[in-house]
């Protein structure tokens, strides 16, 4: 098979292109290197295979001979008021409205990388895919928007999109802006470690090897226009996570508490029933399972250099 995955020298979209490669089939890996953050590391990200530089919100993508797409490139990052929001409306409802109009016409099926952030804070927990959308980012509202888009392009043109609500995913080559990269990093250096709030905020953590098969599974088994949650099954605090963390590594961190971020939420904890039910996909990686992995690919990392 011949897949499209955009945003391919990004944290997952770098683990996804492997993946695909690994079991043979033919990838066209594509990214425009963005400077949200250091594109030397989208450089290492993607260094096991070639990246067509390309920039989704100006520039055609051509789906001849592609069996699907993986949508995964997009603008993240959820404190996204102020300056910040055109990046976002580019990079993530503009970018995906050109991949869904080139998407339609080839006849081409399309995974998109969603987000938890869709929900805002939910309404219930654990929370299911018809749980309110009321995002309270501006990221959030973007992908929100990306969701809808789809619809209105499947509703119009017979677009067959998948939506994939990822709740914060970790693991080797997490983006330098993420929690865990940063306390890995903060932990190395010795450095002081800004928690923003009270730290007590929590997340459905999902390791980035239960993000790559669950979106492998999306592409080969869902039923067209359906949204899935994408979830860990094991909620933590930042403390807790924080605490989990000295333990692996055997090092203290230096914390200091700063202002809650805005647009961040309480807490996430996703209702996977509706993916195990239709495509037998749950978490499967341990918190600390895989927070070991995450651990020895950024002391190696540093250690490398
Ligand atoms: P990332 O920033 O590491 O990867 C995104 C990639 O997209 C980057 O390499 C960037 O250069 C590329 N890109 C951005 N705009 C582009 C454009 N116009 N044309 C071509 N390439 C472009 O982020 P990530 O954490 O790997 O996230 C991947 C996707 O998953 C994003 O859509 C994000 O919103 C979504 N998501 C991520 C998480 C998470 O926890 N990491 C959770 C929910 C959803
Ligand atoms: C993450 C991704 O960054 C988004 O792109 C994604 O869409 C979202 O998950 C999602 O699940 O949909 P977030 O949950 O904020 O967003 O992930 P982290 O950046 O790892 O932050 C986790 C928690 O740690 C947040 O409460 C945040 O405020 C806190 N944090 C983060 C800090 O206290 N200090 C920091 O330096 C970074």
């Amino acid at each position: 098979m011949r897949f499209v995955v955009t945003g391919a020298a990004g944290f997952i979209g770098s683990h996804v292109s492997e993946a695909l490669l690994a079991r043979g089939d033919d990838v066209v890996a594509v990214d425009c290197f963005t400077d949200y953050y250091d594109p030397r590391e989208k450089e290492e990200n993607a260094s096991g295979f070639p990246v067509l530089r390309l920039d989704l919100a100006g520039d055609d993508l051509d789906l001849d001979g592609v069996d699907g797409v993986f949508h995964l490139a997009g603008q993240p990052g959820v404190r996204s008021f102020g300056e910040a929001f055109p990046l976002y409306l580019r990079r993530n409802v503009l970018a995906s409205q050109r991949v869904f109009q080139s998407a339609a016409e080839a006849g081409v099926r399309v995974v998109l990388a969603s987000s938890s952030s869709v929900y805002g804070e939910a309404e219930r927990y654990p929370t299911p895919e018809d749980a309110r959308a009321e995002p309270i980012s501006p990221y959030g509202i973007t992908k929100l928007a990306c969701e809808q888009l789809a619809h209105a392009y499947a509703t119009g043109f017979g677009l067959d999109a998948i939506g994939l609500r990822y709740f914060t995913v970790y693991g080797p080559r997490q983006r330098p802006d993420m929690f865990f990269r940063r306390v890995c990093d903060l932990l190395l250096s010795a450095g002081t470690f800004e928690i923003f709030g009270t730290g007590d905020q929590s997340r459905s953590f999902t390791e980035v090897s239960d993000v790559v098969s669950a979106t492998i599974a999306a592409m080969e088994g869902a039923s067209a226009g359906v949204i899935y949650n994408v979830g860990g099954g094991e909620e933590a605090s930042m403390l807790g996570a924080i605490a989990l963390l000295e333990q692996i590594s055997g090092r203290t961190l230096d914390v200091r508490h700063v202002d809650r971020a805005r647009g961040d939420v309480a807490r996430t904890k996703a209702d996977v029933s509706r993916i195990r039910d239709a495509l037998g996909w749950e978490p499967s990686i341990s918190l600390a399972d895989g927070l070991e992995r995450m651990w020895a690919w950024a002391s190696a990392r540093v250690a490398a250099r």
